[in-house]
């Protein structure tokens, strides 16, 4: 577009005229979708939640017996753990749900909300509807928009019910009179109003529907995966301004690779069993994996509180998807040079732990065989882990976690290439070689130490 009309200002005429008519034609293009999209985006908020007696089954499906089924403090409590809200709305030994905890996004860090009832600095001032419409549109009072860093896009798949009980569960938390500190975000992106336009492209406020042909469990599950969860969040590809695409085929994010969750044999979970998923989520590891990093976080503070029904709903609707269309590729052969190498660097420094053949310790060191994310594209995940080691998550079940070291300060970038490479195509995996390349730029970009060179 701007090299035709910096032409077009050369020579004026009738490329001019034609260039303004088309620009018209786009203007009146664009009010129109824009147009389009407002109505629809009424016509969805008009219709509630859709209170029908399947929507009610499963929001009343997982949570526990007794008191949890029916008292809106105590389905409170277990909800808002669902929802992880208090991992978010703690900065790191601040007080629960003060607020403070800033989120890197590509755009800048912005600072999460006093959510404690206090009256000045929380939201002890609310109404229930001006919490729902924090929740599920993104508009706080006075008509400030939140940054989608506040997953209210996702929550908006949440019922009224199931939020109102958070309300009441929050209204307990002892209040903090504290305002978080100011969000660093540069011009233009310090602009709210700017977040109108992002809604409009990406935010779809439409409620859960409810899928009838499928059982309850699955409709739970994916309630709580696409809702509370927010597993989408991280586990789903995103467009150059955070739209979600590629739904939980995986994604990038602060230097770790949230791998792909369906069904998929080579990537994703397919492989694993529903009791795997189930311990996974809920001790942090499994006979495959161990959950570090800001999955790690999400077992810690969320999944681990689950019950074992809403586990195993989240299990039976993941390993129903059908995901991508990524198969394992021909492996690198063990007679290149790379993966003598590789095996070499194994034996010597990982064996211990992870033993000969991979297989690692059930739920303590992850094994490297038939670990989909191990296998992962681009390999961050087995690149970051060997530079700078790793911490399983800690959970009531598995209080001691276990850690493995860093090996930047031994490991030039040629061994880590080469022994990543060996363990991403031996035992029966096959993936792409990794370039020494890769691991350099993630070696900078996580300030990781570098071996002595000695000559
Ligand atoms: C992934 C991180 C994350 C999670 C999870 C999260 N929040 Fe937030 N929340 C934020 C951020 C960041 C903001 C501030 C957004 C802004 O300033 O635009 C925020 C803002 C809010 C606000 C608006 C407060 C105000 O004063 O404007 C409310 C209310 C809120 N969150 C409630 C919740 C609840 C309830 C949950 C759990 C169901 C939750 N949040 C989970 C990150 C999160
Ligand atoms: C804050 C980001 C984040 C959120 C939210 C999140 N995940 Fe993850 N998840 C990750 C990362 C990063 C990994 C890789 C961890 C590792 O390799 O140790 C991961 C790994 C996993 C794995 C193991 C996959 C494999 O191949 O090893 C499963 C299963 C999983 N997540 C399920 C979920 C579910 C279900 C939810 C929602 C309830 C969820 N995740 C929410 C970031 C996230
Ligand atoms: C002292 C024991 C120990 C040694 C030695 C060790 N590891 Fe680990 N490794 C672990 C533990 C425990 C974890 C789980 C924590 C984590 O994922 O950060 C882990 C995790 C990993 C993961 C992540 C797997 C996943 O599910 O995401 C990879 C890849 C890995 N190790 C490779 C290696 C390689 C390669 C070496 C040798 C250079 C090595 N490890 C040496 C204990 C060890």
């Amino acid at each position: 577009m701007a090299p035709q009309l910096d032409q077009c200002s050369l020579h004026p005429g009738t490329r001019a005229k034609r260039v303004w008519i088309a620009i018209a034609v786009l203007v009146v293009v664009v009010v129109l979708v824009l147009a389009a999209l407002l109505a629809r985006r009424a016509s969805q908020r008009n219709s509630s939640d859709g209170d029908t007696a399947l929507l009610l089954q499963i929001t009343q499906y997982g949570n526990a017996d007794g008191s949890a089924r029916t008292d809106p403090i105590v389905r409170g409590a277990y909800l808002a753990r669902a929802g992880d809200c208090v991992a978010c709305h703690t900065a790191q030994s601040g007080k629960p749900f003060a607020g403070g905890l800033g989120l890197n996004t590509p755009f800048g860090v912005i600072m999460s909300s006093n959510i404690t009832p206090d009256r000045q600095y929380g939201i002890g001032d609310w109404t229930a509807a001006q919490f729902l419409r924090a929740l599920k549109e993104g508009v706080a009072p006075h008509g400030k928009l939140l940054y989608p860093a506040m997953p209210y896009n996702l929550y908006a798949r949440v019922t009224d019910k199931d939020l109102l009980d958070i309300f009441a569960y929050l209204k307990t938390v002892p209040a903090v009179a504290e305002a978080p500190p100011k969000n660093r975000l540069p011009f233009p992106f310090n602009i709210r109003q700017l977040m109108f336009g992002w809604n409009l492209l990406f935010f779809d406020p439409s409620p859960f529907k409810p899928n009838p042909s499928q059982s309850i469990e699955w409709n739970r599950g994916a309630y709580l995966v696409d809702g509370l969860g927010h597993c989408t969040a991280c586990h789903s590809g995103k467009n150059f301004l955070g739209g979600d695409t590629d739904y939980l085929q995986g994604y990038d994010l602060e230097g770790w690779h949230a791998p792909e969750i369906t069904g998929n044999r080579y990537v994703g979970i397919g492989n694993w069993s529903e009791a795997d998923v189930m311990a996974y989520l809920q001790t942090g590891g499994n006979r495959f994996s161990v959950a570090a990093g800001s999955m790690g976080e999400a077992v810690a503070n969320s999944t681990q509180y689950l019950t074992a029904a809403d586990l195993k709903s989240i299990a039976v609707y993941l390993r129903s998807l059908p995901g991508s269309k990524l198969a394992a590729p021909q492996s690198v052969a063990s007679t290149e040079r790379i993966m003598a190498l590789g095996r070499d660097l194994y034996l010597n420094n990982c064996n211990a732990c992870h033993k000969t053949n991979g297989e690692g310790v059930d739920a303590m060191v992850p094994s490297l065989v038939n670990n989909p994310g191990v296998q992962a594209p681009g390999a961050n995940n087995v690149i970051r882990t060997i530079l700078i080691g790793g911490r399983g998550a800690a959970t009531a079940s598995n209080p001691t976690s276990a850690q493995m070291p860093a090996f930047a300060w031994k490991l030039s970038d040629t061994d880590v290439a080469a022994i990543a490479t060996y363990i991403r195509n031996s035992g029966g995996n096959a993936a792409d070689a990794v370039d020494v390349k890769q691991v350099q730029a993630l070696r900078a970009k996580l300030g990781a130490d570098r071996p002595l060179e000695i000559r």
